[in-house]
């Protein structure tokens, strides 16, 4: 495993596998990895020749400049665990090689960001899409792969892809949760004994909640997973919604031909932790 930290290095060495035929994964991260990544890494690894993984703590999507101080940042271990993985090529550069000179560029997805993430972090999805476009013309990839955690995020890429007809494929890949439910991510490392045991209880109401669709309503179910999360006093629901996949409109009524998300995200202290849940029709009457 190689890892560079210069757009020249990366394109050099990019070039070379593109010769030798292999198509290029790319999975694109904050660092302070976990298992989570390291399966889009391997997923990477299965459905192209060649996988880079990115690690960069994007300034430009924090609109919170303690949230950007406080990120987790650890290289040497996230190239640890990287290096027994089927990522060929790190890419782990210093904010002036993604950003030259200030972004200044604005996107518009519509009312794709004006709900849930895009309403409560303003300019952060604008932040994710000068970054991630901005690593896509570095990289050029056949692929790049994204968890669906990060519900919202994925459908803003999916979206600017085919805004800016980007000819790159992108491969939404499962959540991946620990032993008791919580949904992987880096900022669960910011989390105390008392806070990690309280935020199991985001994914378990969640859970619960999937089995209560023949009996409420979406907005009483909606107002029962707020009322649910928040009896537990570390917690702090900042929304639930129940949303159209594809659109991501708030779904009124469970008889919508749709395939219906509940998006969450939870303040536990300090940090914040988003989840979301896929309502599966079986239980829905
Ligand atoms: O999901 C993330 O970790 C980030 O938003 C991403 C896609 C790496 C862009 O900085």
């Amino acid at each position: 495993m190689q890892v560079v930290k210069h757009i020249n290095e990366l394109r050099t060495l990019l070039d070379h596998s593109r010769k030798e035929g292999l198509t290029i994964g790319f999975v694109p991260t904050m660092g302070a990895l976990h298992a989570g990544h390291l399966s889009l890494v391997e997923l990477a690894g299965q459905q192209t020749g060649f996988v880079v993984v990115s690690i960069f703590v994007n300034p430009t999507q924090f609109n919170d400049k303690a949230d950007l101080d406080r990120y987790p940042r650890d290289l040497q271990k996230d190239l640890d665990l990287l290096s027994s993985s089927l990522c060929q090529l790190v890419f782990a550069p210093e904010p002036n090689e993604i950003y030259p000179e200030p972004d200044t560029r604005q996107f518009n997805f519509g009312t794709l960001e004006q709900v849930m993430e895009g309403k409560f972090r303003p300019g952060h999805f604008n932040g994710v899409a000068q970054v991630v476009s901005r690593l896509f013309d570095i990289v050029q990839p056949d692929k790049a792969f994204f968890g669906q955690k990060d519900f919202q995020q994925l459908a803003i890429i999916r979206e600017m892809v085919r805004k800016m007809k980007l000819g790159v494929e992108i491969v939404s890949c499962p959540i991946i949760r620990e032993a008791d439910g919580l949904a992987m991510s880096s900022r669960n490392m910011l989390l105390d004994a008392v806070q990690r045991q309280s935020a199991v209880h985001i994914s378990a109401t969640l859970s619960e909640a999937n089995n209560k669709t023949g009996d409420l309503s979406v907005e009483e179910l909606c107002r029962w997973v707020i009322a649910r999360i928040n009896e537990n006093e570390q917690l702090k629901t900042e929304y639930f919604e129940i949303v159209n996949s594809l659109t991501l409109m708030p779904v009124m009524s469970w008889d919508e031909p749709c395939v219906k998300v509940g998006c969450i995200a939870v303040h536990c202290g300090k940090v914040r932790l988003i989840d979301n849940i896929e309502f599966t029709k079986k239980s829905i009457q």
